[in-house]
């Protein structure tokens, strides 16, 4: 029996993490490294409706039915059932894998999402539009973290570096010239939910402070999209470090994402700063091609779990 497969990459925030919430532009880029996969069988003898789950990395094997309305998964398959106008399913089991860690600022949930909303879609017979698969990977982080800005989505969705404001059509980033990203895993959990919850509570409570270095990310992430259109890569690394002072201002590092930073520019490293919700998670630094091991060996000895050495093109 055939099966139909889908993937979808992982991503990283380059600049404009949190502020992004907050109608400020921001920068990412995908991470084809690491992927989520959606892979379905049709079962023939088994009623029709009844889809079965597998998803072995969190220990989830269940029928969809069983799990709760909100489960992620539920979400990203009634929403291609339902962008289709399909009543009924037809019975299939559905498989997802994936090696992005998961709670890292990697985009895991709306690679999951997107890789199983297009391997239904594809299953039926009707893949769906870029946007469409992307719209339904949002409803699913919207019902998880309440206010998500819908970088996350749509960077993984169309898999492309894009210029993001929330609530605007995106723009494609056309990359003036290529570049090297380490990316170093703190192996800290830090579910986004909390991050945010947390850069809420602290905006209602001192707003005007807030929304002046939320004004400050959002020059950041202008300046790098001119500097990365125009080929200026140099000019990345400070801007990079700056972003990482002003994460740091909203409360949402901590020592060990900074201890990797640190050690990152120690190497060698033109710029660093952590990618995504923080307090835990990824980190990125812009390295030459030359230097890129070395700063990712650095990385990892002063604590990192995992690094991955991508391109940026
Ligand atoms: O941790 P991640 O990869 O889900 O990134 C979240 C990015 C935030 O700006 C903190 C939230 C958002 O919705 O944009």
């Amino acid at each position: 029996m055939t099966a139909t497969a889908a993937c979808a990459p992982g991503k990283v925030i380059l600049f404009g993490e949190h502020a992004v919430v907050y109608g400020r532009p921001a920068i990412a880029v995908p991470v084809t490294h690491v992927q989520a996969k959606a892979v379905i069988l049709a079962s023939p003898a088994a009623p029709p409706g009844r889809v079965e789950v597998d998803a072995p990395g969190i220990g989830l094997k269940a029928a969809l039915a069983d799990l709760p309305r909100e489960h992620p998964l539920r979400l990203a398959v009634e929403g291609a059932q339902e962008a289709l106008q399909i009543r009924q399913l037809p019975a299939f089991r559905l498989r997802i894998t994936s090696t992005i860690p998961i709670a890292s600022g990697l985009g895991s949930g709306a690679a999951v999402s997107v890789a199983v909303a297009r391997a239904v879609s594809a299953f039926l017979g009707q893949e769906l539009p870029v946007e469409q698969i992307s719209a339904i990977a949002y409803r699913v982080d919207q019902a998880h973290h309440g206010t998500p800005s819908g970088i996350d989505n749509t960077v993984i969705a169309y898999a492309q570096p894009i210029f993001f404001v929330r609530g605007q059509p995106f723009e494609r980033l056309q990359v003036g010239a290529p570049f090297t990203l380490v990316i170093g895993d703190s192996g800290l959990r830090s579910p986004t939910v909390d991050a945010v919850a947390g850069v809420r509570l602290r905006w209602q409570a001192d707003s005007a402070a807030y929304e002046a270095i939320f004004d400050q990310v959002g020059g950041l992430a202008r300046e790098a999209r001119r500097a990365m259109e125009a080929g200026q890569i140099d000019a990345l690394g400070p801007l990079m470090i700056a972003n990482h002072a002003l994460l740091q201002r909203l409360e949402v590092s901590c020592p060990e994402l900074d201890r990797l930073v640190q050690a990152a520019l120690a190497a060698g490293a033109h710029g660093a700063k952590l990618s995504g919700a923080g307090r835990g998670g990824n980190m990125i630094a812009l390295a030459s091609p030359e230097s890129a091991e070395a700063v990712a060996a650095a990385i990892r000895a002063a604590g990192a779990v995992n690094t991955i050495i991508t391109r940026i093109e």
